[in-house]
């Protein structure tokens, strides 16, 4: 029975996802067959082949699959195999099928298959909407504006789909207008429109909504709505964090950030690359720098203080915690990435971290979204060619598919973009276009020790390079460049990072950006044994804390290489908020955890 079950876990995802989804019948009678318990006589019915056996060849590759169930036992077939009213006889067949089946799927007419509401960004589509030009549309969404003329009204309806949403007319004569007339709808109110796709007379757009029926969903007073025409600040925008996303602004940054997100996806999943979620709470303190915020019970959640358990030291008493000792929110999921680049060899990590830095700045979070790539195989140079490919395949994609967002960005930036300087489509580019600048963390050093720019912060070899320095190299001294600054001080760097032969520098390399700064943080990993042992030692860190990581250079250690992407910081650059409290949904920092 056991056997019947590992069988069917070891089904790739999508079949089991497949049968579920009602239509596949292939796909689910194969799982069916798969995860009929098996009877006792199970042994007996496979003469000559262990379970061991079995179970690899059922992991193992489909066409072990359709052997071990199939074709080497009729029996099997007849009495509970495959032979369950499918039409293919062989694992492989009903694969086939499968794969037909979901195809079918995937291309039936619209209706059939789930295909959504048709959003306003569709009904716009690539030209503006005038293909669309007398037809009978219903658009939701909530409106923006609402201005009453004497003979007729015109009404903003965004859906979030698009930026600029779909302007509505309505005459005295559709369904509705009395509440036009009533004040209901007012800003902010969520309401459906029915009517016909007609051509605009308005210059700002090329076709608008001419109302039949006019449905209120969700009433807004207008006269307390927090949101009301004129522009808001960021700053204001933060206190009402629930409503912000109704606005341009945050509206077109969430749009591009998911459009990152799904690009990030898309670029590792077309290189090869394993997604590994890896976990938000550990024991371990990747970058060692203490800056991790504790995960406990031990806090009674009445805030008695009294209640937290002590060691006769005085110490809290963590082996009565939850998890028997320490445990805290990650601040990078890279340890566990290598665990599994060990392994699968190209993977990926890329989900929220957590750093309890007391930093007031625009360009740091107590909660950010972290892309963690680890190569193995791999040395800094690969890393580095990674890091590049991928950057300017994200930004090729936004720049082809999030036009709009990032002309309005454009826009937005254009009162405060000193002279001569590129907007960020400008920037954007050149980034897809142009090789990264390279220089060492030494050049680097004298280049700012020879700069005519007085830094707040000192520059000396030895001390790491402060916000103002690697924007004053990217900005300035490699003029909007993107720079990769390679080699730094091992004593400044973490104590994962692979050691140079000079023995004083590491294969470390941050990525810097204009506007930003320091985007990414990489590096070659240490593989020698011994070397990590020494440096464990030289970081004092417990050596016992990390004996599963070093364990990974005792068996089968490679060279292997990764790098940390902020993705705040990536959506920052890309669309030029000067705020990263702006460009994530729910911004944590020191004292701000509201919403
Ligand atoms: O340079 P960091 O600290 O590198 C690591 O954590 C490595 N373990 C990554 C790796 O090699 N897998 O952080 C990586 C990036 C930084 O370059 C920066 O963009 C971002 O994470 N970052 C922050 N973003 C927002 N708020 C903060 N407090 C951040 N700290 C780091
Ligand atoms: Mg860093």
């Amino acid at each position: 029975m056991a056997l019947a079950h590992c069988g069917a876990r070891a089904l790739p995802l999508q079949l089991s996802s497949l049968a579920r989804s009602s239509k596949c019948s292939a796909a689910r009678r194969l799982l069916s067959a798969c995860c009929q318990p098996l009877s006792s006589e199970w042994p007996s019915l496979v003469p000559g082949r262990s379970n061991v056996a079995l179970l690899s060849s059922i992991g193992g590759s489909t066409r072990g699959f359709a052997h071990g169930f199939g074709s080497t036992h009729p029996s099997l077939q007849k009495e509970r195999g495959l032979g369950f009213g499918l039409r293919a006889s062989t694992t492989e067949e009903v694969l086939t099928e499968v794969a037909e089946e979901a195809a079918a799927e995937v291309s039936k007419p619209n209706g059939e298959s789930y295909k959504g509401r048709e959003k306003i960004k569709d009904i716009r589509g690539e030209d503006e909407g005038l293909s669309k030009v007398g037809q009978q549309l219903v658009i939701r969404g909530w409106v923006r504006t609402v201005r009453a003329q004497k003979a007729f009204a015109f009404m903003q309806v965004n859906d979030g789909s698009n930026l600029s949403g779909l302007q509505v007319v309505i005459h005295p004569e559709a369904a509705g207008y009395d509440k036009i007339q009533d004040g209901t709808v007012a800003t902010g109110a969520a309401v459906a429109v029915e009517g016909e796709l007609v051509e605009s007379l308005g210059g700002k757009q090329k076709v608008e909504l001419k109302a039949t029926k006019l449905t209120v969903v969700g009433e807004s007073d207008g006269s307390t709505y927090p949101l009301q025409k004129k522009n808001h600040t960021l700053e204001y925008l933060r206190t009402i964090a629930h409503l912000r996303p109704r606005t341009n602004t945050i509206g077109a940054v969430s749009r591009v950030r998911s459009a990152l997100a799904f690009a990030t996806h898309q670029f590792f999943q077309s290189k090869g690359f394993t997604w590994v979620a890896t976990p938000i709470i550990t024991a371990a303190d990747c970058e060692g720098a203490g800056e991790q915020f504790l995960v406990t019970t031990l806090v009674p959640q009445n805030g008695n203080a009294a209640g937290v358990p002590t060691t006769k030291e005085g110490k809290v008493d963590f082996s009565q915690d939850f998890f028997g000792k320490p445990a805290y929110l990650t601040v990078s999921g890279q340890l566990n990435a290598e665990v599994f680049a060990t392994a699968l060899s190209d993977v990926y990590t890329f989900g929220p971290t957590f750093r309890a830095e007391n930093s007031n700045t625009s360009r740091h979070l107590a909660e950010f979204w972290m892309l963690e790539p680890e190569l193995a195989f791999a040395d800094l140079k690969d890393d580095m060619a990674c890091a590049e490919a991928y950057l300017q395949h994200v930004v090729r994609y936004v720049l082809e598919h999030c036009r709009e967002d990032l002309a309005f960005f454009v826009e937005r930036q254009k009162k405060g973009l000193p002279k001569g300087e590129k907007n960020v489509v400008e920037r954007l580019t050149d980034v897809a276009n142009a090789r990264f600048a390279h220089v060492t963390y030494t050049e680097a050093v004298d280049i700012l020790l020879k700069a005519k720019k007085s830094f707040e912060f000192p520059v000396k070899w030895g001390a790491d390079l402060q916000s103002e320095h690697e924007r004053y190299l990217t900005e300035v001294v490699f003029k909007g460049q993107p720079v990769i600054v390679t080699d730094y001080p091992k004593e400044i760097k973490a104590f994962y990072m692979r050691e140079n032969d000079d023995g004083k520098t590491v294969a470390a390399m941050d990525v810097l950006v204009p506007g930003v700064g320091e985007l990414i943080g990489g590096s070659q990993r240490e593989e020698r044994l011994e070397v990590l042992e020494k440096k464990l030692e030289d970081f004092k860190l417990e050596k016992e804390a990390f004996w599963w990581y070093l364990d990974l250079r005792k068996y089968g250690s490679v060279p292997h290489a990764g790098f940390g992407l902020g993705f705040e910081r990536l959506v920052q650059y890309v669309t030029g908020v000067e705020n990263i409290r702006d460009v994530i949904a729910f911004p944590r920092a020191p004292g701000l955890v509201d919403f």
